[in-house]
């Protein structure tokens, strides 16, 4: 029996011929179980001898069998690890990085200079509703400057917002003052030409306190101009009019391009707008529940698309929303 089961072990290539000569000799039906149960019809004196005889061929074979399973299972892996080995001298495949678009860096970097300035940042909704786009920021139904701005209309009383300051008013019904955060996010105007696109982005300013004046708005806005461009900017304030400031001016920067053959005046002037900015208007007050003889403030709104113009001398704002990966990849 020995000699057999040897030779048919001898002939075993894998782990599935293995488990079969297992069940043939070990197995319930097996010829070393069978051979075990038919003890009993054996004469009572030769049981002990022949039961031991049994039980060590059993024992035999079932060593030789766990130590031709690890030998097999060792060859298994062996084969796995080869078939499945990196070739590590091929080159990789090349998966390019994406990049920030312009205008979130610059939104970004616009945050950051307020930040440290120890503004906080608020958000308001894009879909607006008439009374904080226009009315509580004293811009009447009748009022001529809401021709000024043209507005994407969704119903009689809710619009696309066409400019942050409706966050002004968000953020004043819900806090006391002081109050000193700026809010970026996307407006909508339906002024179609190549220098505007229907939808742009804004960041708005407010801080409110007692005592703030014309000189603090003059100074934190010229403060963060130099840090966006250079201390060597011109900065250049001029009388404007907004509803919702008393008084108002619109902020310019002069309008240097450059590339890398070297700078560069503006063609249209010397100076691009890039900001609408005043002192708050005691009617705003009254609308969000501030008493305008304790409070004073000032509010600006500027354009991140202009200003990614200017800081990276681009010439068509439609550049911007285009997508093509040869002008993203740039920045
Ligand atoms: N909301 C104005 C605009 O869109 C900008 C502005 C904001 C002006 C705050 C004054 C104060 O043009």
């Amino acid at each position: 029996l020995k000699q057999t089961f040897l030779e048919e072990l001898k002939s075993v290539r894998n782990l599935a011929d293995l488990s079969n000569i297992k069940v043939k000799y070990l197995g319930k039906k097996g010829i070393i179980t069978s051979d075990l149960k038919s003890l009993s019809k054996v004469p009572p004196e030769e049981r002990p001898l022949l039961g031991k005889r049994i039980n060590e061929i059993k024992q035999f074979i079932e060593t030789e069998l766990d130590l031709q399973e690890s030998r097999l299972k060792h060859e298994e892996l062996k084969r796995q690890l080869l078939s499945e080995s990196l070739d590590i001298t091929l080159s990789g495949k090349f998966i390019p990085f994406g990049t920030l678009h312009p205008i979130n860096k610059v939104l970004s970097e616009v945050t950051e200079i307020f930040i440290k300035m120890g503004f906080s940042v608020e958000e308001g909704p894009e879909v607006e509703l008439d009374y904080y786009n226009f009315e509580a920021l004293n811009i009447p139904r009748d009022h001529p400057a809401r021709d000024m701005q043209d507005t994407f209309y969704i119903s009689d009383d809710i619009v696309l917002r066409t400019h942050t300051s409706p966050v002004q008013i968000r953020v004043m019904e819900k806090r006391k003052p002081p109050v000193r955060f700026i809010a970026p996010g996307k407006v909508y105007r339906c002024d179609a030409d190549i220098t505007h696109t229907p939808m742009f982005h804004q960041v708005e300013g407010l801080m409110v306190d007692k005592g703030i004046t014309f000189s603090n708005l003059k100074g934190v806005l010229e403060a963060f101009l130099h840090q966006m461009f250079g201390e060597n900017i011109p900065v250049r304030f001029r009388p404007s009019f907004f509803p919702f400031t008393e008084p108002s001016a619109e902020v310019d920067i002069g309008c240097i391009l450059c590339n890398g053959a070297g700078c560069r005046v503006c063609k249209t002037s010397g100076w691009l707008e890039i900001m609408g900015a005043g002192m708050v208007n005691p009617r705003v007050f009254e609308y969000v529940g501030y008493d305008p003889e304790e409070y004073s403030g000032f509010a600006f709104g500027m354009g991140i698309e202009r200003i990614a113009m200017l800081k990276y001398s681009i010439d068509d704002i439609r550049l911007f929303f285009e997508n093509d990966i040869r002008f993203l990849k740039q920045f």
